[in-house]
């Protein structure tokens, strides 16, 4: 194929589009923690400025990381590995483990970026549809992912907020043994379980985590993930560039990861906040929420949603506007920001349902 034909076939994909900036906005549409300080993550990222050197290639920096990784996930180091984000530890396992012309299996609605990328790279994509409650069919899902050989569990699921049970993906680990099995757990920090422990005792089995999330630094584009020895001596020896990670990062990592009892105490409030948020939108007239172990809600506005959508956009509110999704009409998917960003939201939304 000439390059202008793979160029015409890329340039024809879906592709990821970066979300607006707007000056003064309260930002709900990118699942970042703004209930997290900026003081807190201002303070460790000067403090680590001032003392590293960055004429030189990031080298122990690694090791300190995968400590911290380690003790937050509950496993021992050599099951770790780190990227810069989730994202390019995703693109890492498809282009490597693989790759043209192999078969992947997702439900759907889920992560996009997964599916987009997986097109990029000549990867079949095969899509079971959630329930009408978002609920998965274990066993269907099972059966299709039998044909695949790489099978994607977004867990808590984005855009729909909810958890796999725990037994039910412990389940689809034991019948999909032998098939990579990406776990994505972006947003288990705010969710009752992880399968970081089962992932670290399988080769076949990758847990993907951040500290783009709970842990506020999005901006500093570090990822990590959890599998068997061989995968993740494979992943830093080999797979992962030698230094995907700057060393201002990968220091600001660590800092926040030796503090993590204070991100965990914003965690906890992150999720008292979904409590109220939930409680308050299920109370608005026409919309429907729903149940949410993330730090974000999944909400359908129905035939409020062109009238909810100019509000919040005159109000300078950003959300994840999605439209219709898997038979749910005017849907938006909206992050739990902090308590004032979350009463903008709510008063704004109650207001334009006519509530
Ligand atoms: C499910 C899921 N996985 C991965 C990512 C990417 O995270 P990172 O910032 O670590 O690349 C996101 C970000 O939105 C996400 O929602």
């Amino acid at each position: 194929m000439t390059i202008a034909k793979k160029l015409g076939r890329i340039a024809g994909l879906d592709r990821y589009v970066r979300p607006d900036k707007v000056q003064g906005a309260a930002k709900l549409d990118s699942n970042e923690n703004f209930a997290l300080d900026g003081e807190f993550v201002a303070q460790i990222a000067r403090e680590v400025a001032g003392r590293v050197d960055l004429r030189e290639y990031p080298i122990d920096e690694l090791d300190g990381l995968y400590a911290q990784l380690a003790k937050y996930a509950g496993v021992d180091e050599k099951y770790v590995a780190c990227g810069s984000g989730s994202d390019q530890i995703i693109e890492l396992l498809l282009t490597t483990l693989a790759g043209r012309g192999s078969r992947a299996t997702v439900f759907v609605p889920t992560f996009s970026y997964f599916i987009n990328r997986c097109e990029l790279h000549g990867i079949r994509v095969s899509r079971l549809p959630l329930d009408s409650d978002f609920g998965l069919d274990v066993d269907a899902f099972a059966k299709k992912a039998a044909k695949s050989d790489l099978v994607y569990i977004c867990s808590p699921n984005n855009p729909t907020g909810n958890q796999i049970p725990k037994k039910d993906a412990v389940e689809l680990l034991d019948r999909l043994e032998g098939k990579l099995v990406l776990v994505d757990e972006a947003y288990s920090d705010f969710a009752g379980y992880s399968l970081a422990k089962e992932a670290a005792r399988r080769d076949s089995v990758v847990v993907l985590r951040t500290l783009s999330k709970a842990f506020g630094l999005a901006g500093a584009r570090v990822g990590y993930m959890v599998s068997g020895k061989k995968t993740a001596d494979v992943f830093r020896s080999t797979i992962q560039s030698p230094y995907p990670v700057s060393t201002l990062s990968l220091t600001i990592a660590t800092r926040i990861l030796e503090k993590a009892d204070f991100v965990k105490n914003t965690i906890e409030n992150v999720k008292a906040e979904r409590e109220r948020v939930y409680d308050t939108l299920a109370a608005t007239k026409g919309i429907r929420v729903f149940r949410s172990d993330a730090n974000f809600l999944f909400i359908e506005a129905g035939k409020s949603y062109p009238a909810i959508a100019r509000a919040l956009k005159k109000q300078g509110i950003l959300v994840k506007m999605l439209g219709d999704v898997a038979g749910h009409a005017g849907c938006m998917r909206a992050t739990i920001g902090t308590k004032e960003m979350n009463d903008r939201f709510l008063a704004c939304v109650r207001e334009a349902a006519g509530s």
